[in-house]
């Protein structure tokens, strides 16, 4: 990562790739989320998306403890090699981050100092054709991060039309979502979609594509399938609650965000966490919840110029964080973010 303001000697070691594992998968806004997390020796941090590894492995040199999570086996390989690298201070667990505190609770660690998320998928999961996140390398349609579960395949294949609209609308925010719904239960008919490139040009026949274009009109579409089939929007919201239960008073919890789905659901949890809520004038009884977060900033914080230039998946990134105060954990209610949270199948796959 070359970002405008990156620590120099991250900086060479990133392009070296010894930072982030392979070279493919470049962390992104690493200084800014090291600036946010605040590493240092004695503290330990929950990794919750470890992919390459490249912010653990920042966090290590920087002599923080990690634990890390990822629900996606490959990169328990880069897992591996860290817990040889960096005995007794690097803990990888194959997980969900939704659960980050009952993983932690598991291997006897009650709080931690700092939470990381970077959302969304990794450069090693998009560029292996075979994982079928891609619309651009022919593989077969799957989107599993996890490597189990319903695949993308599967969703095209199985789901009523009114539910791949639904879902290609809400987690695709694709305008033309009914036609694209139309097009594919009209093509699965005649035989069943199973390749990402069978998929993107189905779409790009329904939608049409101009040259002036600047997305792949199939875009959208394969983004709503990648975050339903891996509950993404969920996995997030439960991953801001488990955080919330998991640190410790002057913890800090610092997310990066894709697109405007997940940033909104940051974006709610810490103007909910940062205020203060309940108890009234008529119901005494009923004491004022305290904020449990306090925000130093509350815009988010974006790649600087020359980082977006080198990396395309940073133009896109929003970071937000905010600092656990010493209030008590308040309820874990999906019903502060929106229902694409908790998008379902009305029908039987
Ligand atoms: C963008 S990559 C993280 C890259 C990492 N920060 C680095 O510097 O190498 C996201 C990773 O999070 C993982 N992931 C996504 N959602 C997850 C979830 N709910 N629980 C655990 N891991 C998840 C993906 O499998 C992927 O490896």
């Amino acid at each position: 990562m070359v970002g405008d303001n990156i620590d120099p000697g991250i900086d060479s070691r990133v392009r070296e790739g010894v930072v982030g594992g392979p070279v493919g998968h470049i962390p992104v806004m690493l200084k800014e989320v090291l600036s946010a997390l605040q590493p240092a020796s004695n503290k330990l941090i929950v990794d919750g998306t470890f992919g390459a590894g490249g912010y653990s492995r920042a966090m290590l040199e920087k002599g923080a403890c990690v634990f890390a999570i990822d629900r996606d086996p490959d990169a328990q390989v880069t897992g591996k090699k860290f817990l040889q690298e960096y005995d007794g201070k690097f803990q990888f667990h194959d997980g969900e981050f939704g659960q980050m505190d009952e993983i932690c609770k598991k291997a006897e660690i009650d709080f931690v100092d700092g939470v990381v998320l970077d959302i969304g998928v990794s450069s090693m999961q998009i560029d292996e054709a075979e994982r079928g996140f891609s619309f651009q390398n022919d593989g077969p349609l799957d989107m599993r991060m996890g490597q189990s579960g319903l695949s993308a395949g599967d969703v095209v294949n199985g789901a009523e039309g009114k539910d791949l609209t639904r879902i290609i609308g809400i987690l695709g925010e694709e305008r033309h979502a009914a036609r694209v719904s139309r097009a594919i239960v009209a093509c699965r008919d005649k035989k069943p979609i199973t390749r990402t490139l069978e998929l993107a040009q189905l779409v790009e026949k329904t939608l049409g594509r101009k040259f002036s274009d600047r997305i792949h009109p199939a875009t959208r579409t394969f983004q709503a399938l990648r975050i339903f089939v891996n509950r993404e929007l969920e996995q997030l919201a439960n991953g801001l609650f488990a955080a919330e239960r998991i640190l410790k008073a002057s913890g800090r919890l610092v997310v990066v965000t894709f697109h405007s789905l997940e940033d909104r659901i940051v974006k709610r949890f810490f103007a909910d966490r940062c205020g203060q809520k309940g108890g009234s004038r008529h119901l005494p009884q009923i004491e004022a919840l305290q904020p449990c977060f306090r925000q130093e900033r509350s815009g988010p914080v974006k790649a600087g110029i020359k980082e977006a230039e080198l990396n395309p998946r940073a133009r896109s990134a929003k970071l937000r964080w905010a600092i656990r105060t010493d209030a008590a954990v308040r309820d874990a209610n999906l019903d502060l973010f929106g229902s694409e949270v908790s998008l379902s199948l009305s029908g039987r796959i």
